[in-house]
């Protein structure tokens, strides 16, 4: 935390100018550095108690998020490719090689891709199943191409490419964070009360759908994409996709002819994140 020595204060702390006079060199640099310190320890005291006593955050209401939309540049569930923003400015995207691998996506497309991999670190970190972690890596790229729906979106973009408990945690945790279960460690984040609005209620859709989860014997997996999720916002993470090759080989069926290229159901999918620049 950068601060700046008050020299009078300081002066005046050894006891004035004439006692500074007095001091050997090494003296008064010794003094200086345990003034500093205790400055530091000082400011950074002020800091935490000025961040205690601060007023608890206001959400806006689901009224006022609705109130936005007019005039928006873009729709909210715009995916990330097609729209620009302060720290995403549009530019001009490195091609994809012929023949695209997942990998080639997260490097190309999905990055940086912070809080798949921050989830995906901590579902590797704290034990849990390989189709977990991989759901976890997976559960938010879609967003890429579209938000709106996402569970459902990035569900069908890697199904045929991924076991089945993989799916079912990524279409699912859509639905399931906005339903606490501290039993597993899950509560509703402030992140959708800022972002959804503090009096907002899930579409009927997402209740019938969380019910549907709550009873299935796979529950688990996408709540713990849920779990993993909220602790996967950290700015200063360092994550890379490197730990997680092993898994994306024993788990990912990478089609030979390159995503989007496999006439699969889902390669259209591919091929929009790979050209978001085609016009049609
Ligand atoms: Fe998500
Ligand atoms: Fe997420």
């Amino acid at each position: 935390m950068p601060f700046e020595i008050d020299r009078r204060a300081f002066i005046a702390s050894l006891g004035g100018a004439a006692a500074v006079n007095l001091m050997s060199h090494e003296a008064r640099a010794d003094a200086l550095e345990d003034y500093s310190i205790h400055k530091l320890d000082e400011t950074v005291a002020q800091a935490q108690a000025g961040q205690n006593a601060a007023a608890p955050e206001k959400f806006p209401t689901a009224a006022e998020i609705e109130a936005r939309i007019d005039g928006s540049a873009n729709r909210r569930g715009a995916g990330n490719l097609f729209v620009s923003s302060a720290n995403r400015p549009i530019k001009r995207l490195e091609p994809m090689p012929a023949r695209p691998t997942l990998m080639d996506f997260f490097k190309l497309r999905f990055q940086p891709a912070n809080h798949v991999l921050q989830s995906a670190t901590r579902a590797m970190k704290t034990g849990m199943s390989e189709e977990v972690i991989l759901a976890c890596l997976l559960h938010d790229v879609v967003q890429a191409l579209i938000k709106v729906d996402h569970g459902w979106w990035g569900a069908q973009m890697f199904e045929p490419y991924v076991p089945e408990k993989s799916t079912f945690g990524v279409r699912y945790h859509q639905a399931l964070r906005f339903y606490a279960d501290e039993a597993n460690g899950y509560e509703y984040p402030d992140l959708y009360r800022r972002t959804f609005g503090v009096d907002y209620t899930p579409e009927p859709y997402i209740e019938e759908t969380y019910k549907m989860v709550r009873k299935h014997k796979w529950y688990i997996e996408p709540r713990m994409v849920t779990v993993n999720d909220l602790y996967a916002f950290d700015p200063n993470a360092v994550v890379t996709i490197d730990p997680f090759t092993d898994i994306i080989g024993r788990h990912f069926k990478q089609p030979k002819e390159g995503l989007g290229f496999d006439n699969s159901p889902v390669a259209h999918m591919w091929r929009s994140i790979a050209f978001p620049d085609h016009p049609l």
